[in-house]
């Protein structure tokens, strides 16, 4: 394993995150106290982490196993999402416990840093889990199933189980983070999540979802619209998020074609998500 790192000012943290939108290896880190970024991509190859270097600039150095675990050692702040989820990085089993015991109205749940996407920092991920926990307080009481196209490290998953969702299904094209996804359900004790390796542009749909969750990007985004239509009832919900400020009026038009309405909008950065349903079926 070799790792590609750079450290940058915390003001071009939009930019890095853009740069590495959709690359599931690439960490950025928030260094505390100060305002500067630590960039990471995890390669197998080094070839792969030099082309980055060439690209960028930064260093390249091999990871060895302890190097990995001292990695892990330094975690990014937990992620609170409206009073109902923590969303940490911390895995130890005691540790857990204890952060549990500290948050007993929140569901935590324990994400390590990874070569997945979906930590719950990003704003991607931050706005579609605020959704989520929207979405599920109107559900109390009521069952229902969740729909993840692109699941990175399984987050919006895994907290649809812990906040009510009776049963939920997750894909990633990417077979390392549907490995990190797998374990993160382990780990996280889900018992109705089921996480498999598809390309979603491949993908067929075959039932309908109560709510379905897709932060991709636009141009995934803009072929996946039909099939995100057919597996919505009329009472489905959808978020939508990956989507760049500059590209969201385009996105939702095609969204809109294939036959949603969005009902919510939320930029955030250089990021837009938003929550919709099929047209004319509220
Ligand atoms: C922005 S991340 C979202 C991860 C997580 N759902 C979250 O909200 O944090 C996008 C994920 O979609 C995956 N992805 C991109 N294109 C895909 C495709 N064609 N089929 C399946 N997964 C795809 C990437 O590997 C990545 O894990």
């Amino acid at each position: 394993m070799f790792v590609w790192s750079k450290l940058s000012s915390e003001k071009w943290a939009d930019a890095w995150e853009e740069r590495f939108a959709g690359e599931p290896r690439a960490v950025i880190t928030r260094i505390a106290g100060r305002s500067t970024i630590r960039i990471e991509v995890y390669c197998e190859k080094k070839k792969e982490a030099e082309a980055i270097s060439k690209q960028f600039g930064g260093s390249v150095r091999e990871l060895k196993a302890q190097n990995w675990a001292a990695m892990s050692q330094e975690q990014p702040p937990p992620v609170k999402v409206r009073g109902r989820l923590l969303v940490v990085a911390e895995k130890a089993k005691t540790k857990l416990k204890e952060i549990e015991k500290a948050h007993p109205k929140l569901q935590v749940i324990s994400i390590p840093a990874d070569m997945a996407f979906g930590t719950g920092h990003h704003a991607t991920t931050a706005t579609v889990l605020r959704m989520l926990v929207d979405y599920a307080k109107s559900k109390e009481g009521q069952p229902w199933t969740m729909l993840d196209l692109g699941t990175g490290s399984g987050v919006l998953a895994i907290a649809a189980e812990k906040l009510g969702a009776s049963e939920a299904w997750g894909c990633d094209f990417d077979d390392k983070a549907v490995r990190v996804a797998q374990e993160n359900l382990v780990r996280n004790r889900t018992q109705n999540v089921v996480i498999e390796e598809a390309d979603v542009l491949k993908w067929k749909p075959s039932r309908r979802w109560d709510c379905v969750a897709a932060n991709l990007f636009y141009d995934i985004l803009e072929d996946v619209f039909p099939k995100i239509v057919k597996s919505m009832s009329k009472h489905s919900i959808v978020f939508v998020s990956g989507i760049l400020r500059t590209q969201a009026d385009d996105c939702l038009k095609l969204g809109e074609k294939a036959g949603l309405v969005f009902e919510e909008v939320v930029i955030r950065g250089k990021w837009v998500t938003a929550r919709g349903r099929l047209a004319g079926r509220k």
